[in-house]
């Protein structure tokens, strides 16, 4: 494994998670302003497809395995397919799983494509099962078209692909706490795994803590109606604790972010959609490889120089730990960050 991928705290950062796009086609609560709050970066300044598919090369070449394209809303980029297609090449040097994060809304069309690029997981973000409190959550409508794509996926699965489908749901107290249970529910026949995820703070959502649904209180919720529910073995880089209801086959996740941070053995990376590599979602250190590709006029090498820069001013930087106040600090100026990283 690289040196330059291993940070000071011996954590090994084979996965990359790279934000094709900072539009989005819904404005969900807890991530977006309405439309005219957003503010997108000139075209000039992101990404173009052959830099995604080097950058994506050359972080294969220096051992991560594990690519995840994320938004915004990354089927919202035109070329996603062709340039799903071209990450999807890397299988033969190394890159083993290659997956999305998605709303599901403008996925359906394109999904046999993605599949047969070597797609080989979904997290969808789905927040309800109740298409008025979709509409709401949202600001958009669409919920069926997401419904659609899941039973495309698992339909899919039972036809040989294998494509690992998680949905995300944001607990929102007054909002969708009522959605817990039927969403635990849809694992009594569906392979899915249901991450529910604490709400974070993002300067621009109005975060509070009363709105936050704690780990402890989602577990509580879901006791009550199954007692049965039990914690599963999980794996070294998870950030999420996995649970299943005895009988089901789908599974039940949860993602403490607030209550129960995972820095510790976090294995992330991420580039933003106008290329700066960045190693924690909460960080500040960023690194511009747009930059590094574009200065040096066509020689796309990032030579040994430039990753002894990237590594200094980035990867030693985090201390593998985030403390109250940087959780409590980041939510304003970290309010694009979700939004561009996913
Ligand atoms: P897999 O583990 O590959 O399934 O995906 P993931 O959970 O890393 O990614 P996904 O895009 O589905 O994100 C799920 C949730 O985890 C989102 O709410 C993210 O904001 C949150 N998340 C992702 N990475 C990090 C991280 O490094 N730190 C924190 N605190 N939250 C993260
Ligand atoms: N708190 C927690 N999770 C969030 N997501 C977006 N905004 C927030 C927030 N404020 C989740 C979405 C999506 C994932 C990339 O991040 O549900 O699935
Ligand atoms: Fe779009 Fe995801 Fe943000 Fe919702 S959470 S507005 S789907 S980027």
């Amino acid at each position: 494994f690289s040196e330059f991928l291993t940070d000071s705290f011996n954590r090994q950062h084979d996965y990359l998670r790279i934000s094709v796009t900072e539009r989005c086609n819904l404005r969900c609560l807890y991530c977006m302003p309405e439309a005219e709050g957003v503010q997108l970066s000139p075209p000039s300044h992101l990404l173009t497809s052959p830099e995604i598919f080097y950058l994506s090369s050359l972080f294969v070449s220096q051992g991560v395995t594990k690519i995840r394209l994320t938004g915004g809303e990354p089927t919202v980029r035109r070329d996603i397919v062709p340039l799903m297609q071209s990450i999807g090449s890397l299988r033969s040097r190394g890159l083993r799983e290659l997956a999305i994060t998605t709303n599901g809304i403008s996925l359906n069309r394109k999904l046999d494509s993605l599949v047969e690029a070597g797609l080989t997981g979904v997290n969808l973000s789905l927040d309800t099962l109740d298409p008025f409190q979709f509409q709401i959550m949202t600001r958009r409508n669409g919920f069926d078209a997401v419904m659609k794509c899941i039973d495309r996926i698992l339909e899919l699965n039972r036809h040989g692909a294998n494509v690992k489908l998680k949905i995300n749901c944001v607990v929102m107290r007054g909002l969708n706490e009522r959605d817990i249970i039927p969403f635990v529910e849809m694992g009594r026949e569906k392979d899915i795994e249901v991450r529910f995820i604490e709400y974070m703070p993002f300067g621009g959502n109005k975060w509070s803590e009363g709105k936050m649904i704690g780990y402890q209180e989602m577990l509580d919720i879901i006791r009550t109606k199954y007692p049965g529910l039990r914690r599963l073995p999980g794996h070294k880089n998870d950030t999420s604790k996995t649970f299943e209801v005895p009988g089901f086959v789908g599974k039940v996740g949860f993602i403490t972010s607030m209550t129960n941070d995972f820095c510790g053995t976090c294995n992330r990376l991420r580039i933003t959609s106008d290329g700066n590599l960045k190693v924690c979602l909460h960080g500040n250190a960023e690194v511009s490889l747009r930059d590094l590709l574009r200065e040096d006029n066509g020689g796309l090498p990032i030579d040994e120089e430039a990753f002894q820069r990237i590594r200094q001013t980035e990867l030693d930087r985090f201390n593998g730990k985030l403390s109250d106040e940087t959780i409590l600090g980041w939510g304003r100026r970290e309010r694009q960050l979700l939004r561009v990283i996913g």
